[in-house]
């Protein structure tokens, strides 16, 4: 498979030709489920011999390639297929002077682009209009136009799109205009930061917005609206902690779309547009964290970019360190190393369950033939997270840290990188402490598998009490009343009440039925609205084998599509004998319902698919 030399995941060769520029045309056709219209590329030879420019491609249906500039045809060829794409050669017009060309490409998506998600109205809150919304990263950019879909290409876009009037688009661009044409109405949108193809995303549907800051709106159905523009309302005080952190937010507006229930992660960092999934939508704002992941990608991952997916721990390792960072700002320090420690414990599990000698477990894999979308885990943000909070501590603490990442990320601003570039500038940063530095044991941290080489001392004082907690339930003889009461939990916050279950969740002993149930009418879990909270009790009453409350865990997995916590459920239900082909039925019964790689995923979970 002749794949592009620095990117396992794309056939583009940016090497020999690149785009500057896409424009796109587009015209959303609900009753199709198709995007149709045209993509007119700048591009410009990198080698001035050069002939084609390589092009990514996923289930497009192209019907023409021409010369923009005088309207000829070009000749080009679709590869053949493979999991993840093909690759789509055009001939590029003889060289004029310059080393520039414009190529237009008329195409349209097919209703199964892996990118697009198609809502029938019955699927929205409003249940009048239907909605669509993408999903680009990893590499699902190439199922919504044709691109270079590599991150280490960047290139500004623009797009005009044509919808029906009662519908609202939005993009991870800046409104240039509206307009009105009988029935139609028209959106232009102007990216003019270079972004990678991942970066484009669009949304339509019956959207209205409020605004919760100078720079922010809030964007949702309108059932929504309210609720979400309280639960954001900290967005400015976040994005004015970043930018003393990561320097000035150079993206214009940072507004939210919150998306439908099916949207498979928790949030996504669009530029100039956070998608968000309405799982976090939690009435007092304890999960609103996602915002300043979100936030932080505004510099680690959207201006300093990883070069390919095997280097995404540059993203979203430094995106956690970014958004921890924020928080503690705004919660405590004693906050931050409360979430690291939290962090670890999904690092352990992430680790158990890909394998401790599976190569995915490496901060930096090798992704040939893998497909991202299989790759995905909690190893590059915790992992990452664990490697650059240890080398704070070991150049020094956040006095000269922060710094550091402040001089990084301004360097680096705009390009695409790998872990080298990092490591040398990091060595030349700290030119004094090359001594320190060497004793990183680098190999070990960047290209082993497994568990972190050194974990740092966290401070346990938000932890133990969740320990100490889940501790006396487990130690507790059931022949002997009670002890529990309310109030146990009552003081702690949302994410402490997260890590007592996850302890339970993780400890070896299994809690009698009798323990359970006191602890659910105790605590009263089965009314908590919270999703964190709600997710890890079901995974502790399926750990515990409570049957009754199965067909709670398969709701709680199809109700929304969140890959985080669907995942887990069906494969816990999977690895309980009696459960799995309840939970094979009902993945069947509703994966029609589902995104593309939400049900791609569950169907790798539950062993239906290769
Ligand atoms: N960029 C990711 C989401 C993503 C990663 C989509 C890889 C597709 C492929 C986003 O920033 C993210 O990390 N979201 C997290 C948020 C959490 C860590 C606060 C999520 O979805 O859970
Ligand atoms: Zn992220």
């Amino acid at each position: 498979m002749a794949l592009s030399p620095g990117d396992p995941s794309s056939y583009a060769r940016p090497d020999v030709a690149f785009v500057t520029h896409t424009h796109l045309e587009l015209t959303v056709d609900f009753n199709q489920k198709v995007l149709e219209g045209k993509a007119i590329l700048d591009v410009e030879r990198k080698l001035p011999s050069a002939t084609e420019l390589i092009l990514d491609h996923r289930k497009l249906i192209i019907s023409s390639t021409t010369n923009a500039i005088d309207g000829s045809n070009l000749q080009y060829t679709i590869g053949l297929n493979v999991e993840f794409g093909s690759k789509f050669v055009i001939q590029l017009p003889p060289a004029v002077g310059d080393n520039k060309c414009k190529i237009e490409i008329e195409y349209k998506t097919s209703p199964d682009s892996t990118a697009l998600q198609w809502l029938t109205a019955e699927q929205t809150a409003g249940g009048v209009h239907p909605y669509l919304f993408s999903q680009c990263e990893a590499i699902h950019a190439r199922s919504m136009f044709p691109c270079q879909d590599t991150p280490s290409v960047k290139s500004t876009y623009s797009a005009k799109i044509s919808v029906s009037k009662e519908l609202t688009v939005v993009m991870s661009a800046l409104l240039d205009r509206q307009l009105e044409e009988s029935d139609k109405k028209i959106y232009e949108f102007r990216q003019s930061i270079p972004i990678p193809s991942y970066l484009v995303a669009i949304a339509v549907g019956a959207l209205v917005s409020k605004p919760v800051g100078p720079r922010s709106k809030v964007w949702a159905e309108k059932e929504f609206i309210d609720q979400s523009a309280y639960e954001f309302g900290e967005t400015e005080t976040m994005l004015q902690t970043a930018e003393q952190l990561c320097g000035p937010y150079v993206w214009g507006m940072y507004d939210i779309l919150v998306l439908p229930p099916s949207f498979p992660f928790g949030g996504m960092e669009n530029p100039c547009l956070t998608f968000v999934t309405p799982t976090v939508l939690a009435g007092d704002r304890s999960l609103a964290t996602v915002i300043a992941h979100e936030i932080s990608h505004s510099w680690t991952g959207n201006l300093v970019t990883n070069a390919n997916f095997e280097h995404f721990w540059l993203n979203e390792g430094f995106t956690m360190f970014v958004e921890r960072k924020i928080n503690s700002r705004m919660s405590g320090e004693k906050m931050r190393h409360f979430e690291a420690l939290h962090g670890l414990q999904g690092l352990r599990e992430a680790i158990k369950t890909l394998g401790e000698t599976n190569q995915l477990t490496n901060l930096v894999p090798n992704l040939n033939n893998v497909d991202p979308d299989d790759a995905f885990s909690l190893v590059p943000y915790e992992k990452g997270h664990t490697f650059l909070f240890y080398l704070e501590q070991l150049l020094g603490g956040p006095e000269v840290f922060e710094p550091f990442l402040k001089s990084y990320l301004d360097t680096y601003k705009y390009k695409s990188i790998k872990t080298d570039t990092w490591k040398n500038y990091l060595y030349k940063y700290f030119s004094d402490k090359v001594e320190l530095l060497n004793s990183v044991d680098w190999n070990t941290w960047l290209y082993k598998p497994g568990m972190p080489p050194v974990i740092p001392d966290y401070d346990k004082s938000l932890t133990n009490a969740c320990t100490e907690l889940a501790r006396r339930w487990i130690e507790w003889d059931e022949s002997t009343v009670s002890p529990f009461v309310i109030s146990d939990i009552e003081n702690l916050f949302p994410g402490q009440k997260v890590a007592f279950l996850t302890e339970l969740h993780k400890s070896p002993t299994i809690l009698s039925l009798n323990k359970m149930q006191q602890m659910a009418n105790t605590y009263q879990l089965d009314l908590v609205k919270n999703s964190e909270i709600r997710f890890v009790w079901l995974r502790l009453c399926i750990k515990n084998r409570w049957e009754l409350k199965v067909s709670d865990a398969l709701n709680f997995a199809t109700e929304q599509g969140r890959m985080k916590f669907v995942r887990p459920i069906f494969r816990d239900l999977y690895e309980w004998q009696e459960m799995r082909q309840r939970a094979i039925d009902v993945y069947l019964s509703k994966k029609n319902k589902m995104m593309y790689v939400t049900a791609h995923m569950v169907a790798k979970d539950l062993h239906l698919s290769d």
